[in-house]
C-alpha cells in the first residue's frame, strides 16, 4: 500500500552527455526524495572532471554510485537488494569494479555500511561530494573510503549541475539542505545536518543559466523550503548572531521567489516542500502577485489530530493548519494543496485516525503521499516512544487515507471540466505517441493532441474529459505566457 515520492523514478539511472577525452564509466542510480535526483546531478559534474563519463550498463560500469534513502525502512531494504545485485555483477562480470553508497543511509550507517556490505567500497555523506576525487583516490589504491563529515557551509551553490536524463523543459535548483525541524518521527536532520541556505546570487545564476538552455519550468527545493533564509551564509539557527548590516540586507523565501519570479517572468516556477509552520502569508501573496509561479503547494500536515501533531513536534494545530489553508484559499482561489500523512505514529488511536479523516475531508486535497508509520532508529520518536500501534491496524488506516485521498483527488480532477487550462508540454504521453503530455499550473497531469505544438511550449487546453488522475483535452491555442 505505501506509496514512495517520485514513484516512478526511484532508482532510475542517470545518464548525460558525455565529456570527450572521458575514459571511465559511471554507473549512478537514486533513491528517495527530489533532493537526492538533484544531488547525483551534483555528483555526476564533480566526477565528470574526474574522467568518469554516465553509462546505462552495470556490467561496464569502473564505478557504481547508489544515492539512497533513509525515510523509511523499507527504502534501506530496497537499497540492500540493489547492493546485492551489484556484487553478482561484479562477481559474474566485471571484478575491478568499485561500489560507493551515497547519501542519507551512507550518512545513518557511517562505516558500519563498510562492515556489514563487504562490496562497499566507498561511503559519502550528502555534504561530502566534493571529497570525491580525494575518496576515489584512496578507493584506488586499495582502501576504503569514507566522509560523513555533515557542514555548516556546504551548499555546493558553487557547482553548476549537469542536467541528468531531462527533458530539456524542467529542472530542479536546490535552494536550502538540511533541516532543523526535528520532527519527532523523521531521520532528516540527522543524515542531512543543520539546515543552511543557498546564496540567492548563486540561485538566480543557475536559473537564468535553464532559461537561457530552454528550460521552461524550475522547482526550488529544499527540506523546507519556506524557512529560507539568507544572510551572507551559515546555519538558519545562527541568524540572531548576525549583524545588524546581514539581519537588514537578508533574503526570506518570499523574496527569493519574487526574484525568481522577476529574473525569468516566463520561466514557471515551482517549489517544495512547504512546513505548515513557515509558510507565511506573504508567500502566498507572491505567489499571488506573479503568475508565473504556480498555483500549487505541497504542505504536508502528517495528522489530523492534535496531540499526536504535538507528539509528532510539528509545531502547529489542526485549527492553525485549517487557518492556513483558509488564507491560501482567500489569497489564490484556484490554488492546488497536496498532503504528506503518516498512519500509525506511535499512541494513535482510532479517534486521532478519525480526526485526520476530517481534516482530509475540510481540505480535500488534490493529490498526496500517504505511509505508515516506519520507526527510525535515533529520531525522538524511535528512542522515547514504543511503535505500538500493530501493522494490520496502521495499514487498516492507510488504506482509508489512501481511499479518501482517491475519492478528494477525483473531485479535484473533476473541477477542471470544461476549463481551459494552461499546460508546459513535457513530453509524449505514455499511452500514445500522439497525444502530448505535461502538466498545469496546479501540477495535474493533462494530455491532448499534439497538432503543431512542439516540447517546451506552454499551450491553453480546454479539459473535455478525464480519467482519475489526468485530465484529457484538446488545445485552443498558445498561451500569452510564451
Ligand atoms: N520536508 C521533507 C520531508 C521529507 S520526508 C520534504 O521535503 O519532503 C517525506 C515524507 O516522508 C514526510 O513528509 C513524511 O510524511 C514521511 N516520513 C518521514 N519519516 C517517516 C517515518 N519515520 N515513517 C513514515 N513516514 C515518514
Ligand atoms: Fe523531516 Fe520534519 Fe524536516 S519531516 S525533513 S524533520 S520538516
Amino acid at each position: 500500500m505505501e506509496k514512495i515520492i517520485d514513484e516512478n523514478k526511484q532508482g532510475e539511472n542517470l545518464i548525460i552527455e558525455g565529456k570527450e577525452g572521458n575514459k571511465r564509466k559511471l554507473f549512478i542510480e537514486s533513491y528517495g526524495c527530489s533532493m537526492n535526483f538533484s544531488d547525483s546531478e551534483i555528483v555526476a559534474s564533480i566526477l565528470a572532471n574526474e574522467g568518469f563519463n554516465t553509462t546505462q550498463n552495470l556490467e561496464d560500469a569502473d564505478l557504481v554510485l547508489v544515492n539512497t534513502c533513509s525515510i523509511r525502512d523499507k527504502a534501506e531494504q530496497t537499497v540492500r537488494k540493489r547492493l546485492e545485485k551489484y556484487n553478482a555483477v561484479k562477481r559474474s562480470h566485471n571484478p575491478k569494479m568499485k561500489v560507493g553508497v551515497l547519501g542519507c543511509m551512507a550518512e545513518r550507517l557511517k562505516s558500519k555500511f563498510l562492515e556489514e556490505e563487504k562490496i562497499v567500497d566507498l561511503v559519502v555523506g550528502p555534504d561530502a561530494y566534493k571529497d570525491l576525487p580525494n575518496l576515489l583516490a584512496e578507493v584506488e589504491e586499495g582502501r576504503d573510503a569514507i566522509n560523513v563529515i555533515l557542514s555548516k557551509e556546504e551548499t555546493y551553490g558553487d557547482i553548476s549541475p549537469v542536467r541528468l536524463n531531462t527533458n530539456g523543459v524542467t529542472a530542479f535548483v536546490s535552494i536550502t539542505r538540511g533541516c532543523d525541524n526535528m520532527c519527532t518521527f523523521c531521520v532528516v536532520p540527522f543524515t542531512r545536518g543543520r539546515e543552511r541556505s543557498r546564496d540567492p546570487q548563486s540561485i538566480l545564476e543557475e536559473v537564468n543559466d535553464l532559461w537561457n538552455r530552454g528550460f521552461k519550468e524550475i522547482t526550488l527545493l529544499g527540506q523546507n523550503v519556506d524557512s529560507y533564509l539568507w544572510y551572507g551564509g551559515g546555519l538558519k539557527k545562527d541568524f540572531k548572531k548576525a549583524s545588524d548590516i546581514q539581519k537588514a540586507t537578508a533574503v526570506n523565501f518570499a523574496q527569493l521567489l519574487e526574484l525568481c519570479a522577476k529574473a525569468q517572468p516566463k520561466m514557471r516556477i515551482r517549489f517544495s516542500t512547504s512546513n505548515p509552520q513557515d509558510l507565511t502569508l506573504d508567500v502566498i501573496e507572491t505567489m499571488a502577485t506573479y503568475h508565473n509561479i504556480c498555483n500549487h503547494i505541497h504542505l504536508p500536515v502528517q495528522s489530523g489530530s492534535n496531540r499526536i501533531l504535538k507528539e509528532m513536534n510539528r509545531l502547529h494545530t489542526r485549527e492553525e493548519y485549517f487557518e492556513l489553508i483558509d488564507n491560501i484559499r482567500r489569497i489564490i482561489p484556484d490554488c492546488a494543496i497536496s498532503q504528506d500523512l503518516i498512519a500509525g505514529f506511535p499512541t494513535e488511536t482510532e479517534e486521532d485516525h478519525q480526526d485526520t479523516l476530517s481534516l482530509m475531508s475540510y481540505v480535500k486535497y488534490h493529490f498526496g503521499y500517504m505511509f505508515t508509520y516506519s520507526e527510525r532508529p535515533g529520531t525522538m520518536a524511535g528512542r522515547n516512544m514504543e511503535d505500538d500501534v500493530p501493522e494490520p491496524v496502521k495499514k487498516r488506516r492507510l488504506a482509508e487515507i489512501v481511499a479518501l485521498q482517491q475519492e478528494h483527488s477525483k473531485t479535484r480532477t473533476q473541477e477542471f471540466l470544461n476549463k481551459t487550462v494552461e499546460v508546459l508540454i513535457e513530453k509524449s504521453s505514455k499511452k500514445s505517441d500522439q497525444q502530448w503530455s505535461g502538466r498545469n499550473q496546479q501540477n495535474s497531469v493533462v494530455v491532448f493532441p499534439k497538432e503543431h505544438y512542439k516540447v517546451g511550449d506552454l499551450v491553453n487546453v480546454k479539459v473535455t474529459d478525464c480519467t482519475s488522475a489526468t485530465l484529457i483535452g484538446e488545445a485552443i491555442g498558445y498561451s500569452n505566457n510564451n
